[in-house]
């Protein structure tokens, strides 16, 4: 296997030896798989939604009775969009030359697509005549009962889900509960990166969705396995960490992965072959200043209020009690209606996340490279 120039991913997957454990969550997944049961993944932003999944159907690719079809409908702005892309992802996801890929192909074919090919990676585009709403019913039941009926079980992995509520067509949710309710042999994952718009489509009373799929959460990766992790990888390119500069990146990050891993790559880059936490201090100053531009960016975005509170977040790391009066007038953030205003919008812009599912909830700066810089002011 290629040996990567960068053992610290910050984008995508690539195999077992750049992932950091999950064993339990990934084996829980595959327990739902399993047993066909739909399956909604909830977490805060850039955790790893999406990276256990994609770790997930590549060890059931040694499972050859279940196909396994990553869908993501970030860019999808309709039902036909919606169509096509999981028209596309089938069409990419069985082998052209087997017997089921042939069949899979004459099904779509029926379809009358116009295929076209992507000009970065060649791979298929399908683009179904769906352009009637009368067509998007027929083509969605097609390609469903189609999959389902081959006497082999698939998973789907919707990714980005809540693109759905952005559709025009206000009947996607029922018409897609429908269809999933009757599959026999096939079952989802759904996932998405705004949690407050999949909370909408789940757990909403109202909504077709609301009790439809088991829950999944996911937290971040235990600090023990994940200290392990960062010092193998350096030690897999002949570097040295010092047990208290893994320590550092682990607190700095509060283990948020995404944060982790971009923190440790820029380790990665700009140390030599040993490295101290004095090295790893000098890396954490350097990247937070070449992100200050970003961060003016976010400024630029908020109200005065929302800025002084969200660096009032910022400086406690992890706020319990937003309406103390200690807080309150530590920070001279007004009164605890505008504090809870102020939070909340916050929380609808992604800048901070609040974490209910702990016995102390707690508010905390999302982007933890922008919490330090904020502390630093
Ligand atoms: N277990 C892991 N070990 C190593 N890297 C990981 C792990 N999980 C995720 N990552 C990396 O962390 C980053 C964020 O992960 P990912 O994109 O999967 O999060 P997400 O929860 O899907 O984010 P979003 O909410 O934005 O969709 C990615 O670059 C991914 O490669
Ligand atoms: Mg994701």
């Amino acid at each position: 296997m290629k040996k990567l120039y960068n053992p610290f991913i910050e984008t995508g997957y690539i195999n077992p030896t750049y992932f950091c454990d999950r064993e339990n969550e990934a084996h829980q997944l595959i327990d739902y798989i399993h047993n066909q049961t739909n399956v909604t993944l909830f977490a805060f932003r850039r955790l790893g939604k999406t990276g256990l999944i994609k770790h997930v159907f590549y060890q059931l690719k040694k499972e050859k009775n279940i196909v396994c079809i990553y869908v993501d409908v970030f860019d999808t702005t309709n039902k036909i969009d919606f169509i096509n892309r999981l028209a596309t992802s089938i069409y990419n996801a069985f082998p052209v030359k087997s017997s089921l890929g042939k069949k899979i192909i004459t099904a779509i074919q029926s379809l009358r697509p116009v295929i076209s090919f992507d000009e970065l990676t060649g791979m298929p585009n399908i683009s179904l005549d769906s352009s009637l709403a009368v067509h998007q019913q027929n083509t969605l039941t097609s390609l469903f009962s189609f999959i389902d009926n081959q006497n082999i079980q698939v998973v789907f992995a919707i990714d980005e889900f809540q693109q759905i509520l952005s559709y025009p067509e206000k009947n996607i949710e029922a018409s897609l509960r429908t269809h999933i309710q009757a599959l026999k042999n096939t079952s989802f994952i759904f996932c998405g990166s705004d949690q407050t718009k999949m909370h909408q489509i789940f757990n909403d009373a109202k909504r077709p969705f609301f009790a439809s799929c088991s829950y999944m959460h996911l937290n971040t990766i235990e600090e023990k396995k994940y200290s392990k992790f960062i010092t193998k990888m350096f030690r897999k390119y002949d570097k040295n960490i010092a047990p208290d500069a893994v320590k550092f990146i682990c607190d700095w990050t509060m283990l948020h992965t995404f944060y982790t891993q971009k923190f440790s790559k820029e380790i990665f880059v700009g140390s030599e072959q040993n490295i101290s936490l004095k090295n790893i201090k000098i890396i954490a100053a350097k990247l937070l200043q070449t992100q200050e531009g970003k961060f003016y960016q976010y400024r630029s975005l908020l109200t005065a209020q929302q800025w002084q509170l969200l660096k009032a977040v910022a400086k406690e790391g992890r706020l319990t009690q937003p309406n103390s009066q200690n807080f309150i007038s530590k920070y001279k953030v007004g009164n605890a209606s505008a504090v809870r205003k102020g939070l909340d919008s916050l929380q609808k812009k992604e800048m901070i996340l609040h974490n209910i599912g702990v016995e102390k909830p707690y508010y905390e700066v999302y982007d933890k490279f922008l919490m330090h810089w904020l502390q630093s002011k």
